[in-house]
């Protein structure tokens, strides 16, 4: 009975993966397989099914391993996953993708210790890990080349996301179990007691630590934050809200905005609107020194330092944009950021746009894992965690009364797009 089953995975599997070839087809015909950045929706559209559809067959692939592998061992890679991002990090730390030849032949694990600046001993323990997961590939004994991944990596915003992940979100992660369970077992609304504090042994929180006590990480921090959001997770926000309707002149005002990266995409795409990043001093100062801003915009993008529970400068904006801000902060924050924009907001042109996630009940099989982990993530950093619809609603009616969700447009894995408009009493 059990080898049918396994005969049936097999076969679905066979399947799927003859379909993942035909969206390669597709994307190549298209010429969109390695872009990152698809300019119509068409393509994106191609992009995330094909995404999901490699998603859907690397899932079969684990269920079929569960079936097969001792599960002992199952259980032992789980609970030793922490090695793999552990050497992750050394890579990156050492600049060994950048390093690897990048042509077929490869690289000698010797040239590669000797470019890196590393011991062979270390390096060729750390190599093997990566291989393990795919991360370069072993071709020849001690010989070294790229694979997809490896290459994804030689990418500046996907290389700062990840080794963000592989060193702040590991440590704080190896605390979770301890904070808990002083915690009760609770996901506590207090910042100072997440999980984030005990791994840095500091009595900042996680905004506070980056922006003041280490700022050299707090940089690391936001570069990793111009790579996150508009990728594997989410749907950029363009692709989901019509800007194009928005009048010539239209300024949107991308509060909390980093280096300007959503404001950046938008700008690029739609010439008519202006734009106003604000953020943290210490985000914007490093933001005006390095950041690209792409030419065209020079004359429509302001950069202005702004703490976002202080009153709003930018009077009756178009557009105020919550990108991935209040996932961050417990309500009564978030009730503060909020009424400073309800303050300048005008019935008849404003809008919020939250970008953010919903908590849905959907089943594990039916969820996206990435958008789990990233929760357990916020968790270990913040204390916080993904609001259902019920909720968000609740926090606007509190924050301000006429303040209402006019439209949410949900994506796979709780990622949405919620547009808040003030209501006349
Ligand atoms: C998760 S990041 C999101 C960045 C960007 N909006 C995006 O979607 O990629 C949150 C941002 O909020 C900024 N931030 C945190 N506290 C702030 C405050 N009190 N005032 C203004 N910005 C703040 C951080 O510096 C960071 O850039």
């Amino acid at each position: 009975m059990a080898m049918k089953v396994l005969a049936q995975k097999l076969e679905r599997l066979a399947d799927l993966v003859d379909k993942q070839g035909c969206l390669y087809d597709l994307q190549e015909q298209t010429g969109q397989r390695s872009s990152s950045d698809p300019v119509t929706y068409e393509a994106h559209r191609l992009n995330e099914e094909t995404r999901d559809h490699g998603r859907e067959i690397s899932k079969a692939c684990r269920e079929l391993a569960s079936q097969v592998q001792d599960p002992v061992e199952t259980l032992i890679e789980v609970a030793w996953s922490y090695t793999s991002s552990a050497a992750l990090a050394v890579a990156l730390d050492l600049n060994v993708f950048q390093n690897l030849d990048p042509g077929e032949t490869g690289t000698p694990i010797e040239q590669l210790a000797k470019k890196c600046g590393a011991s062979e001993g270390l390096l060729k323990r750390i190599m093997r890990l990566c291989a393990h997961k795919s991360i370069s590939e072993e071709f020849a004994p001690g010989r070294y080349r790229h694979t997809r991944a490896s290459r994804a990596l030689l990418d500046e915003g996907t290389s700062a996301l990840v080794q963000y992940l592989v060193e702040d979100g590991l440590r704080c992660g190896a605390y979770l179990s301890e904070t808990v369970r002083e915690n009760d077992y609770q996901i506590l609304e207090n910042r100072y007691r997440a999980p984030f504090c005990r791994a840095f042994a500091t009595t900042s929180d996680f905004y506070e630590y980056y922006a003041l006590v280490d700022k050299k990480r707090g940089a690391k921090f936001d570069r990793a934050m111009a790579g996150f959001y508009d990728g594997i997770w989410d749907r950029p926000q363009e692709v989901i809200f019509p800007f194009h309707h928005l009048p010539s002149g239209a300024t949107i005002v991308d509060v909390g905005g980093g280096r300007g990266q959503n404001s950046f995409r938008l700008g690029i795409r739609y010439p008519h609107l202006s734009f106003v990043v604000q953020d943290l001093e210490i985000v914007i100062e490093a933001a005006k020194r390095d950041a690209n801003v792409p030419s065209s915009m020079l004359n429509r993008l302001q950069w202005k330092t702004h703490n976002f529970f202080d009153a709003q400068p930018v009077t009756g904006a178009d557009v105020y944009l919550l990108s991935h801000v209040l996932m961050d902060h417990f309500d009564s924050d978030c009730k503060r950021i909020l009424r400073r924009l309800a303050d300048t907001m005008t019935t008849s042109n404003s809008r919020i746009l939250i970008h953010d996630y919903v908590d849905g009940e959907k089943l594990v099989s039916q969820r996206s894992e990435l958008a789990d982990m990233l929760e357990i993530h916020g968790i270990s950093c913040q204390n916080t965690r993904f609001r259902s619809i019920s909720e968000w609603k609740s926090l606007l009616d509190e924050s301000r009364k006429g303040l209402v969700l006019h439209n949410v447009w949900e994506y796979e894995g709780g990622a949405a797009l919620m547009e808040v408009k003030l209501e006349e009493l």
